[in-house]
């Protein structure tokens, strides 16, 4: 896709009007090569995100930009995850006279692989996805909350308008049955109602879940046939104007409808999908109220657009002397990060509550580390709305989650983290609407309580009580086999989510509980091994046996040598994921885990042999390939000179970062983008700091814009960072001042988003500059008094 050619330069800066932003979004990024993101129309947490689905292995987020035909347009997506496809319901897809042997619409294929059509390039924006397909209908379409809007514009010498809906099939072939399809004249409209619903299984999680649409077409049709697929056979009933079928489908047969509507002056077929959670009445409800006029698809689109430039607008940037590429990098990230999770306040068909609901959570450990955190400073509304629903969550599941989608529970990948997004939110000040006294009581729940945690809270917890450290094969299955292993990571992470624990019963004046937390989040030093030996570097998180021994995966840590460099892209990435077999690390090495101690980050400094071989073993581990972008635990990383008093080095290192794995193209992203968390590392490192998630520090590196204004929609405080002189040269901090007063911290703290306030920075080329490297200048650790 090419965006037009804007001007860009002179944006206009905290100026009040809506700035339109989406113009400098691509939505293709990402969309190829894995990154799986979702391109097609949805609002901000938009619980409807509609597009087309290609053929295609890497179709997770529906569209692949990798030339692959399409199998129809669906009306429901995730957005760059892993796992499984989900969703992807219900699609839709145009055929024109000449496919269905002169309009018999028995002759249309409808086989889902079958029918898959060719297409050219597809344009999209915010709001907004538009496909021409091969046979000369172009399919676009634009949503609001929970409705999406298609306009399908069939050649001019069409006859009959033909219409297929699938109502038994999601992306991942799930249905499970339990629906119906109705058939009955909409009085409102004279048109056409489709109305049903259905059961599909999530693509990572338990269970299974209903979801149920209303379908308007503005006009009766002129013939209609419902099909099922019985004995591997299509068998064709005639529609009459008004009819119910049951879909108790086995063995994932079709079964949809096909019809023939009249073309009007235009060759143009409007249709009005509704999408409830909790009911088809509900669906049709939301869509006469969101959509009251199927023919207003340009208002209904400008409004999306609207809607997501307000989104967008907290944030304004001045963009002199900045790349096209910068300028279309920045906004399309930063676009990204508000597709999901998916606001379905309202719509929750699992309990009975007053409380926000969000859905969608794909997962926490992929989110917490950065997306959370960005709401905490440019959507501060939706992130306590976010908090709230977590938190409504374990008091009607009994648990925090760490991953949910399509209203089941998800797999828990690593620690309890919901902890430290809850943390985090909580050291920032977010309030409003929120029983924290509720939220503490469930960061409690998951350190002490153990339930099933394949998908809520933590596990070993007794043999972490014995022990200090969750020991290798500390399961009811056997040692090594399946997701229950990840000792290493998951003790790290518990390390961590008890550092969040103690932060929140700290300010809830819980000085017993903080004390006892914040000790227990030492237990990542019981499983350094400062014997085991790397490239030059010695010292290591290692795995431990509940005897105490280390433990040596016969795998690959042959001859009892460990290997830290196991789970890196050098050293075999592929057992190290929630597989069968997956070890003792998830997702990241022992070289990029041994780098996760963000509560004390002074005491690794120490263990590891102090600054100098700290850094120089930052060093190696870019060099030398050991670390891994793709998956989260690889952002932290990237930021971590400035605990040696080198902010430099991470200015370098953050633009090498982006450099090297991040660009504008369709296959621009270095992993899936997992709900927007590759955007959110881009979107920060662009502000020139980084959350250090579940605490109250941004570390530094450097703005990649002149100004940048970040306005707090709670309370109005506007926080503007400037950097004087910033060019592709000057890109070092020489000095800073904050709100007019000296600045030498390479760290920042949240006040500065709560009250407002300007950050200046003088910028230059001099590598040598004194800026931030004293002891004073350091962030907060444990060890050295912080945080307590
Ligand atoms: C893609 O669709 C076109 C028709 O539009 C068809 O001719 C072609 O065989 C399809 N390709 C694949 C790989 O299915
Ligand atoms: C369709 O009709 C429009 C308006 O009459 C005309 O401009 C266009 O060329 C026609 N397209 C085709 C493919 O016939
Ligand atoms: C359609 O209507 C006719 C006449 O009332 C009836 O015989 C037939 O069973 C109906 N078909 C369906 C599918 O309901
Ligand atoms: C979430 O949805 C509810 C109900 O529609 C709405 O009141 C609320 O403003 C939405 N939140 C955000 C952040 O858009
Ligand atoms: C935790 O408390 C134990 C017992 O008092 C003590 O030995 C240990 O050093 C403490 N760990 C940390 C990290 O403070
Ligand atoms: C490292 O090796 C030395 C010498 O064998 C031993 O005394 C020490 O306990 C070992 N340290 C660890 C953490 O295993
Ligand atoms: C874009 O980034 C991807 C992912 O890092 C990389 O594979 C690809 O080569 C890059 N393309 C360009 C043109 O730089």
């Amino acid at each position: 896709m090419k965006l037009p050619g804007v001007v860009l330069s002179g944006i206009a800066v905290a100026s009040a009007a809506t700035v339109d932003v989406a113009q400098f979004v691509n939505p293709f990024i990402g969309t190829s090569d894995g990154g799986h993101v979702f391109a097609g129309a949805t609002l901000p947490w938009g619980s409807v995100k509609a597009g087309p689905d290609s053929l295609s292995g890497d179709n997770q987020g529906g569209y692949v930009s990798d030339g692959t035909n399409i199998t129809g347009i669906s009306q429901l997506h995730d957005d760059g995850t892993g796992g499984g496809a989900s969703l992807g319901n219900f699609p839709f897809l145009p055929y024109t006279a000449a496919q269905c042997a002169n309009n018999d619409l028995t002759k249309c294929t409808v086989d889902h692989d079958r029918r898959a059509i060719a297409h050219d390039d597809p344009t999209a924006s915010p709001g907004y996805f538009s496909i021409p397909l091969a046979n000369g209908v172009t399919a676009e379409v634009t949503a609001t909350q929970h409705v999406a809007l298609h306009r399908f514009t069939y050649p001019n010498d069409t006859s009959q308008l033909l219409f297929l809906l699938e109502a038994t099939r999601d992306l991942g072939n799930s249905y499970q049955g339990d629906g119906q399809i109705t058939v009955a004249p909409n009085a409102k409209t004279g048109g056409t109602r489709v109305t049903g619903g259905g059961r599909f299984i999530p693509s990572f999680g338990e269970g299974s879940y209903e979801v149920f649409y209303c379908f308007d077409a503005p006009s009766a049709f002129l013939q209609g046939k419902y099909f099922k697929t019985a004995s591997g056979s299509l068998a064709y009933t005639d529609l009459n104007a008004t009819t119910t079928f049951n879909t108790q489908i086995q063995n994932n047969n079709p079964a949809g409808v096909l019809m023939g509507f009249a073309p009007g002056s235009a060759a143009t077929l409007n249709v009005r999908m509704g999408i409830s959670w909790t009911s088809s009445d509900k669906a049709c409800a939301y869509a006469e109220e969101e959509i009251p006029d199927i023919s207003a698809f340009d208002a209904i689109h400008s409004a999306a657009r609207e809607k997501w430039n307000e989104v967008l607008g907290t944030v304004e940037v001045d963009a002199t002397g900045v790349s096209d590429d910068t300028v279309e990098m920045f906004w399309s990230s930063l676009y990204r990060t508000y597709i999901s999770p998916t606001n379905i306040t309202g719509d929750n068909p699992l309990w009975t509550s007053t409380e926000p609901f969000y859905d969608s959570f794909y997962c926490i450990w992929d989110s917490y580390r950065v997306v959370h955190p960005l709401y905490a400073i440019t959507a501060p509304k939706a992130q306590a709305e976010v908090i709230r629903a977590l938190i409504d969550i374990y008091r009607n599941t009994g648990w925090l989650p760490d991953c949910r989608m399509s209203l089941d529970k998800g797999f828990t990948q690593g620690g309890s983290n919901a902890d430290n997004l809850l943390s985090d939110s909580y050291v920032k000040s977010i309030t409003e609407g929120i029983d924290w006294d509720t939220g503490y009581e469930a960061m409690v729940k998951d350190a002490t309580v153990e339930g099933d945690f394949t998908v809520e809270g933590r596990g070993s917890i007794p043999a972490r009580e014995a022990l200090g450290f969750v020991p290798v094969g500390d399961t009811n299955n056997p040692p090594n086999e399946g997701p229950n292993t990840r000792s290493a990571s998951r003790l790290l992470e518990y390390a961590y989510n008890d550092f969040g624990i103690a932060l929140v019963a700290k300010g809830l004046g819980k000085a017993d509980d903080a004390a006892h937390y914040f000790n227990k989040s030492g237990d990542w030093f019981n499983i350094w091994n400062a014997n085991a030996t790397n490239t030059g570097f010695s010292g290591f998180i290692q795995p431990r046996n509940a005897d105490g021994s280390w433990y040596f995966d016969p795998r690959y840590d042959l001859n009892n040598v460990f290997r830290p460099d196991h789970c890196s892209p050098v050293f075999g990435h592929f057992d190290c994921f929630l597989n069968t077999g997956g070890g003792e690390f998830y997702e990241a090495s022992s070289w990029e885990y041994s780098w996760f101690v963000p509560q004390d980050m002074a005491r690794l400094v120490t263990t590891m042999g102090g600054p100098d071989t700290f850094s120089s073993r930052l060093d190696t581990f870019f060099s030398a390939g050991f670390h891994d972008i793709g998956d989260e635990p690889g952002f932290f990383p990237t930021y971590l000179y400035n605990y040696v008093g080198q902010p430099v080095k991470t200015v370098d290192r953050v633009d090498a970062t982006l450099t090297q794995y991040y660009n504008n193209s369709v296959g621009g992203l270095p992993g899936n983008d997992d709900s927007g968390a590759m955007g959110a590392y881009v979107v920060w490192s662009h502000f020139g700091f980084f959350p250090v998630a579940g605490q109250d520090t941004y570390l530094l590196n450097r703005p990649y814009f002149p100004k940048i204004t970040i306005r707090n929609e709670v309370n109005g405080a506007v926080a503007t960072i400037i950097a004087q002189g910033l060019s592709s040269t000057n890109k070092y901090i020489q000095s800073a001042t904050l709100n007019g007063e000296p600045y030498t911290k390479n760290w920042i703290s949240h006040s500065l988003f709560t009250n407002g306030g300007t950050l200046e920075f003088v910028m230059g080329s001099n590598k040598d500059s004194t800026w931030g490297t004293g002891e004073a200048d350091l962030p907060m650790s444990l060890s050295t008094g912080g945080f307590q």
